[in-house]
């Protein structure tokens, strides 16, 4: 729908009087209204990456979920600001995995004798406090954009992987990338005892895949995928890797968001792509791409926003610009000095692998 003209000229003004003050960081996943105010948009990598780009910026707007602004913070200055327009934006993901379920899987680890050969390797759609304890345990962070590499790093530093919180990525990454079978990976449940699994099972296993996922990449199914196929012939089928691991079997590319933009924009005229990602991204894409004759179209047949990401509507972003630019600082995050130490640690091996 298109933006209120009324608020996007406040958000314009609002954005002029704080001139470099502010730096406007935007996931691909944002909605219209928001996105045309972003300074920078990116998969969840490029944006960690850039939030430290603008030193000179008091304040980070990030219109994106909570651990990416958390994340931005912790890559940032101490006196650099990051601002969430609305506090409810989170992850259903990134909830999956709490501090206290963590470490009682390390508890288990440690039981089963394997904590030692055991490397975490965390999603960035993951709390800070379960990015610190990843770096605290010699692991690092993975986005979808990195996941081989990280893999490729931990298992120079270990046996055994514990991959959180995402079980499709780690799945996928393990067995698509790593050429791994499906039997090397075993699935942790933090609400059984021991995770449902044996010592044996774990002392066998080299991917440990904690039971989390994300909802609206659970929507797609094979059937989605051999539907689109018979109702479009010679459709290409793309899909972000947190898709189930059937569905990424299935498709002819995976990648991240940004991976997915690449793809459409090298892809030739003529050509017909089925997306299976979050749906603004792919409505966006649809409505850019229509001109260069490229047929897009979403993977499912029903409506799959992300909801959390969604919250961060033209309203929330009026009103964080125009209160920063009164002075008033609202809906900071703000990550503690312990956990942003260790967080940082993780972080950064993410941002020096090769
Ligand atoms: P990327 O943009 O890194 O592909 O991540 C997608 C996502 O789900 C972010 O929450
Ligand atoms: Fe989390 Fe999924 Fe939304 Fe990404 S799309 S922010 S993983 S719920």
């Amino acid at each position: 729908s298109p933006s209120d003209p009324d608020l996007v000229a406040r958000a314009r003004a609002a954005k002029e009087k704080l001139g470099d003050k502010v730096f406007v960081l935007g996931h691909h996943y944002q909605r219209d209204e928001v996105i045309q105010f972003a300074d920078v948009t990116g998969d969840s990598f490029k944006l960690a990456r850039d939030a430290a780009a603008k030193p000179e910026a008091e304040y980070i707007v990030f219109c994106g979920v909570h651990f990416m602004a958390e994340s931005a913070d912790i890559l940032t200055s101490d006196d650099q600001k990051v601002v969430l327009p609305d506090l409810a934006a989170g992850c259903s993901m990134a909830d999956m995995a709490t501090a206290e379920q963590v470490a009682e899987c390390w508890d288990v680890l440690t039981e089963a004798g394997i904590a030692e050969q055991v490397v975490p390797v965390s999603y960035m759609n993951s709390s800070a406090d379960i990015k610190a304890f990843t770096g605290k345990h010699g692991g690092t962070i993975c986005t979808s954009s990195n996941a081989k590499k990280a893999l490729e790093w931990a298992f120079e530093q270990g046996e055994k992987v514990l991959f959180l919180p995402d079980q499709h990525l780690g799945r996928n990454t393990a067995v698509r990338d790593m050429g791994m079978s499906l039997e090397d990976c075993v699935l942790y449940n933090p609400h059984k005892p021991n995770g449902g699994l044996t010592a044996e099972e774990l002392r066998d296993a080299k991917m440990i895949l904690w039971r989390g996922h994300c909802s609206v990449h659970g929507r797609f199914s094979l059937d989605s995928v051999n539907d689109v196929r018979e109702r479009i012939p010679g459709v290409n089928v793309l899909v972000h890797p947190e898709c189930k691991h059937e569905v990424v079997a299935a498709a002819d590319y995976v990648g991240s968001t940004e991976y997915i933009i690449k793809a459409l924009e090298a892809a030739p005229r003529g050509s017909k792509w089925a997306i299976g990602t979050e749906l603004n991204l792919v409505r966006r894409l649809a409505n850019r791409f229509a001109e260069e004759d490229k047929e897009i179209v979403f993977l499912d047949k029903t409506v799959c926003f992300c909801s959390t990401m969604n919250r961060i509507d033209l309203p929330h972003l009026v009103w964080a610009l125009e209160s920063l630019a009164d002075g008033k600082l609202i809906n900071q995050i703000q990550v503690d000095p312990e956990t942003e130490s260790f967080a940082k640690l993780a972080l950064e091996r993410m941002l020096a692998l090769p």
